[in-house]
């Protein structure tokens, strides 16, 4: 694995996560591995599981860890190639980035959507430009459309918890006062399907995700007709992904707030939500603290991810 943006890079998945739960039982099996290696972090926008749990990954590998917020202490970057440098932004990204790359061995990336320009969001602009200029294997920790770190942990939690080879999942929309990116359900829908669960997607009309993410699942507009016999849900907020409305917010019906009710149309779900949770917006006080919520064994499931991923970039790279 050269770079890790999403599920198609982590190869047989099957194999990605019995290495996690070889992992997971023995998280210093391989404190050699990174010895003399360093891993620059690099958050163009925050975070507090991405940020702790890959450098927690990392120490159990023995790298070196440097974190760096861009917009804290850094030189203003311009994205823009040809542009007059006259304003606010003293330094390109195109030098900025080889001289991060010599600095490290590994660069890890969060950067969201910024809704300017879909083609650019899309398109992976930011990421991109890391990989190509960058000289170093490049990870996602949050890219424009996707989060696989996340999803490889949601994964993780759903092997350890389910009751059924194949569990019927349901990713569903929830009411947020701020627009979000859509990478969290992205990538949710993108490795769900790759591991072979069945996949409902519910949401308001108008928040149609793209396609080539959701690819294999069944859209239902109707949220008590798609947690029936639910094994687990997973709830999200995210903006619009269509056209003239990307980036928009659409609705704030609390209509959607997960709650009691609705759990109990399930099979007994377990509650998922990658975190940080908007409580009583995205969902009730009693059901995210139900023993039935895996948001806290979720989270710690990240450690596990990204060390499977820094684990494989350090291998077969160096
Ligand atoms: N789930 C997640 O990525 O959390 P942070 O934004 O706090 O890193």
């Amino acid at each position: 694995m050269r770079h890790f943006t999403c599920v198609h890079d982590i190869g047989d998945l099957k194999a990605a996560l019995r290495e996690a739960f070889e992992i997971k039982k023995e998280p210093f099996r391989y404190s050699e591995t990174g010895r003399n290696k360093t891993l620059l972090a690099l958050f163009f926008d925050s975070s507090l599981r991405t940020r702790l749990s890959t450098q927690k990954a990392a120490m159990n590998l023995g790298m070196n860890v440097i974190v760096l917020d861009v917009n804290q202490g850094a030189w203003k970057l311009e994205t823009e190639r040809g542009v007059v440098m006259d304003g606010d932004k003293p330094e390109h990204i195109l030098e900025a980035i080889p001289v991060m790359g010599a600095y490290c061995d590994i660069i890890g990336l969060r950067s969201f959507a910024r809704f300017e320009s879909k083609d650019d969001d899309y398109g992976e602009k930011i990421l991109n430009g890391f990989i190509r200029h960058s000289g170093k294997p490049v990870f996602s920790m949050e890219a424009a459309t996707g989060h696989p770190l996340q999803s490889f942990a949601d994964l993780i939690t759903i092997e350890e918890y389910k009751r059924v080879e194949r569990p019927k999942v349901v990713l569903t929309w929830a009411p947020h006062p701020r627009s979000l990116p859509q990478a969290v359900p992205n990538s949710f829908a993108q490795w769900t399907a790759a591991a072979g669960y069945e996949l409902v997607v519910t949401h308001p009309e108008g928040y149609e995700l793209d396609p080539r993410f959701t690819a294999g699942a069944r859209i239902e507009y109707d949220r008590d007709k798609a947690f029936d016999g639910a094994h687990f849900v997973y709830a999200k907020n995210w903006s619009a992904y269509t056209d003239p409305n990307y980036g928009k917010i659409l609705s704030r019906d609390t209509a959607w707030t997960v709650d009691a009710r609705a759990m109990s149309l399930t099979d007994d779900a377990f509650f998922m939500h990658c975190l940080p949770v908007r409580r009583n917006m995205i969902v009730t006080d009693d059901v995210i603290e139900s023993p039935r919520s895996l948001v806290i064994p979720e989270a710690a499931n990240r450690v596990v991810s990204a060390q499977v991923v820094l684990k494989r970039l350090l291998t077969d790279n160096y």
